[in-house]
């Protein structure tokens, strides 16, 4: 089966694992993290057509004919997306749910490019940080859309 990721055609060997693996173990796109297999973290966080998936529960057989986004597909070349950068000046501590952050942060300035402060509590509140790092994460999604804004 081939799946469509970051824009690239990829041949896929294992259509029944949840995608997570497949992204990892086949594809070597380990920027997409693991953490509790039962979608509640949002570690695992990926964007299926645009739309945010938890790739520990998705089959990746339920993700042919879509277009899969990585966090490795967020930046075009040497550009950085605005949320990455936004994420680079509010750091977080271990970044274990970073790039759950980044996605859905993301997702949610493709549809909104200027969220309310209850939009960004709403869609950081998907992802979990076991840091505690939450206070980081809003400063930075706010960021992230006036960056975005910037660029136009
Ligand atoms: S690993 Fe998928 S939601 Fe936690
Ligand atoms: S920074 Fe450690 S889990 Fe969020």
């Amino acid at each position: 089966m081939q799946l469509s990721v970051n824009g690239r055609r990829r041949e896929v060997a294992y259509p029944d694992e949840m995608l997570v693996w497949v992204l990892r173990d086949e594809l070597g796109l380990t920027g997409t993290h693991y953490g509790c297999g039962i979608g509640a973290c949002g570690s695992c966080t990926v964007l299926l057509d645009g739309q945010v998936a938890r790739a520990c529960l998705t089959p990746a057989r339920a993700a042919a004919g879509r277009e899969v986004t990585t966090v490795e597909g967020l930046a075009r070349g040497e550009q950085l997306h605005p949320v990455q950068r936004a994420f680079l000046e509010n750091p977080l501590q271990c970044g274990w749910c970073l790039p759950g952050h980044l996605m859905s942060a993301a997702a949610l300035l493709e549809r909104t490019p200027s969220p309310t402060d209850a939009q960004i509590e709403e869609a950081a509140g998907v992802n979990l940080c076991r840091c505690g790092g939450y206070n980081a994460i809003r400063r930075a999604v706010a960021r992230a859309a006036e960056l975005k804004r910037e660029d136009g």
